[in-house]
Order: C-alpha cells, then structure tokens, then sequence
C-alpha cells in the first residue's frame, strides 16, 4: 500500500497533509509513505524528517502520484498534480466543491475516488477528523493576533505611573469554532469582549468565556440552528433587526473581528459600509469570512484595506495557513485518523467499507462519475436527495 504526499501546488498554501507524527503511523500500518519534496518545508518540516520518521522522499509529485493508493493533499489536487495516478486510488483533501462542478468532474475522469474532508458529519466518531474545528480554531486565535499587531494600542487595561490605559472593546460576530477561540483569545490578552450569533446555543458558550452577548432573541432566532448545528440562513427582517442592534454596538468598539459562515452558501454581509464609517480612527476590522464573499463590506481578499475615516479591514486569506506548523500537525492527524477508518489492518492493504457513513459523507467521485448527492450533475439521478 503506497501512500503519497503532495507538495502543495496553490502558492498561497504553505500547510503539508502530513506531520513526522502521522507519518510514523502510516508506516505502523503498513503503508510505503512518499513525500513529494519540500513538501513540509513551509510547516517547519524537512525532507530529512520525513525520511527519520521512515517516509522517502521524491523529487516531485509526478513521482510521488506515480502507483499510488492513497494521495494526501491539503487542497483539492489540481489536475495536473494528479498526471499517471492509478485508477482507484483514493484522494483525500479539504477539497472545496461548492462551485467547482468542473474540477469534480476532472476528478472522476482521473478514475480516483477523491475524498472531501470538511464534508465529514460532525458526530462524536468522526471529532478527531473534523478539518473544520481544527482550522478554524487556529484562524479565531490568529484573527486576535493579526487584529493586535494592526491595532495602534494595547489590549490590556494598564494602570502605569503615566497614566491608565484602558482596556480594547472586542466585538466578535459569529461564534462558532474560530469565533470562540477569537473571543477566549481576546479575553486572555485582556480587552472588554462582546459576541454575537443566530444560533440560540452560542449564547451561553460566549457568557460561559466571560463575553457579553448581543443579539436579538425573538422567535426567529429562537429556531434558527439547523439539526447539524449550523446556522440558517436568516431572513430580511431579522437581517434588518439584528444590523440595528449591532450597529449602534460596533460604533463604540476598537476591533471587529467577524467569522459567520452558512455552509454551501455565500457569507452573510453584517457589517455596512455605515457601520465601518462609525468606528473611531485606528479601528480595525478582522473578516474571516472574506474568502466567501466577506461579511465586511470593503474588505478585499489577500488585502489590509485602510479605509476613509482610518479605520483598517484585514482580510488576509488562508488564515489557518499563517500558523501552518501548527495547522499542519493537526489536519495531518485528521487526516490520520480517517485514513485509518479506510485501511484493512490485517492484510495492510486497502479496505475502504463504502456504505459507512463518514465516506458516503465525504465521498465526491468513484469509479469515472462524481457521486455525491450534493454535487452530481443534474439529471444524474438522485436529486430527489441533492443537498
Ligand atoms: P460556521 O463556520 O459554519 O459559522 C461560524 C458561525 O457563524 C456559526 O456559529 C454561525 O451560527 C454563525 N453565523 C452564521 N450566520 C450568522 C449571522 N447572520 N450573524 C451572526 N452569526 C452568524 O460554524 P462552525 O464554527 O463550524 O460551528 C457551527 C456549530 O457546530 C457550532 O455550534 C459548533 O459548536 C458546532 N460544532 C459541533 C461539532 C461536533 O458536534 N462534533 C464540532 C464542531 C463544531
């Protein structure tokens, strides 16, 4: 069973699909671990590790795909790094497939049975494999971190011999996974922080981190959390009810830092170009959101926009990736964690048991056709059942 490692072809994505750690561990399974070269080398690893940890190293990914049962990628492979795989091998990425129909289908030409990991169910089983919870807690803390190092002032209250400085106002917005990480963070480096959320729940997970809640708790909101624990799509009047509530509260604060997604859809816009032009000068605005259409309006992907009244808006992109050591170690060890649910121990070969429900979960393309449910082409049958 060989089992191969990509260098990441996305130039903006310095994070490898595996650790020294998982490496060892796929060696005890029984796989030949390849690792295409320099593979590591952005997360702190190099060729040289691989190989003490007992993987070879190759000179590139055409070398490392080459007889493949397993691919390991961070991103979905882009069809050229994927030249000469075998039939049925399995490849598995954070693989993105909302929207990128096209690719799919370049994926099930390449006959492979490409794996999506953030479409993994979030069940007690499959914890230790949710891509999701390990990338975005990373990019909550670092969205404190990158506000802190825009930011002009501390976020502690100091009382010196000069003079007291108060305390940071940080107002987080979404709290889910990175939201709140991005509010303990803020709270440990010591500034005033308050939240808020659609889903009921998050109400006493933000009290429970010292955090105030803000929020408008009618019926809607009430209901609007989804059996999954996602949130709903919220409707115009709450949108309206809600914008008010908030809009008044971001005028008097230093730092926004917002995180609300609603998976498969884009990325609810909370914050008007208003209420950026209401914050004080040297305010600064974190949108984690800003790869999917940003919840700040003005911010720019890949850009620290400066705006007329001075405020700043960070929308740096791939913000797990700005902590990649780290969120390498932990997506590896996701990935660990699932490849071990695919692997027959006994005969150290491949057994991937197609009617569990964490592969039909995450499986997208088999055997030359895309499978998913969520994303087969119409008229494919099944879209009775089409997410
Ligand atoms: P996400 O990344 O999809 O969204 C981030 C946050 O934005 C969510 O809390 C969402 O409610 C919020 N949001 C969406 N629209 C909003 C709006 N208009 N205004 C304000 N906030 C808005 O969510 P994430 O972080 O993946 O977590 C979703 C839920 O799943 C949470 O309850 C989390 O605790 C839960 N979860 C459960 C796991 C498990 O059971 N194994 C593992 C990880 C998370």
């Amino acid at each position: 069973m060989r089992l191969s490692v990509l260098k990441e072809t996305v130039a903006t994505e310095p994070r490898v699909s595996a650790s020294v750690d998982t490496v060892k561990r796929y060696v005890s399974l029984g796989a030949d671990v390849v690792v295409s070269s320099g593979a590591g080398l952005a997360s702190g690893i190099g060729d040289g590790d691989y190989e003490g940890a007992g993987a070879s190293v190759v000179a590139d990914n055409a070398a490392a795909v080459a007889g493949a049962d397993i691919v390991l990628g961070v991103r979905r492979p882009e069809a050229g790094a994927l030249a000469g795989v075998k039939p049925g091998a399995l490849v598995i990425s954070i693989a993105d497939p909302y929207g990128h129909e096209a690719e799919l289908e370049a994926l099930a030409k390449a006959g492979v049975s490409a794996f999506a990991m953030e479409l993994m169910p979030r069940i007690t089983r499959a914890q230790v494999m949710d891509v999701l919870s390990s990338q975005a807690n990373l990019a909550g803390y670092r969205a404190v971190i990158d506000a802190s190092a825009e930011f002009g002032r501390a976020f502690p209250m100091m009382m010196t011999a000069a003079g007291t400085v108060p305390a940071a106002r940080v107002f987080v917005m979404g709290a889910g996974v990175a939201g709140l990480q991005a509010i303990a963070t803020a709270r440990r480096l010591g500034a005033v922080v308050s939240a808020t959320d659609v889903r009921p729940a998050a109400k006493e997970q933000v009290e429970s981190l010292g955090a105030k809640f803000i929020a408008v708790e009618d019926e809607e909101f009430k209901q609007a959390e989804t059996a999954g624990g996602y949130a709903k799509a919220m409707s115009a009047e709450y949108q309206a009810k809600q914008a008010a509530l908030t809009a008044s509260h971001i005028a008097k604060q230093d730092i926004v830092i917002t995180t609300a997604l609603i998976p498969g859809r884009p990325a609810p816009k909370l914050v008007s170009s208003e209420m950026v032009a209401s914050m004080k000068p040297g305010s600064i605005l974190v949108d984690l959101a800003v790869e999917r259409g940003g919840n700040v309006a003005g911010a720019v992907a890949g850009e620290v926009v400066t705006t007329a009244n001075g405020a700043r808006i960070v929308g740096y992109l791939n913000v797990p990736g700005r902590l990649a050591a780290t969120a390498s170690q932990l997506y590896a060890k996701n990935l660990y964690a699932f490849v071990e649910t695919l692997v027959d121990k006994g005969t150290k070969s491949l057994g991937v048991k197609w009617d569990d429900e964490l592969v039909k979960a995450t499986l997208l393309t088999k055997d030359g056709a895309v499978v998913h449910p969520g994303f087969k082409p119409q008229g494919a049958g099944d879209a009775a059942s089409a997410a």
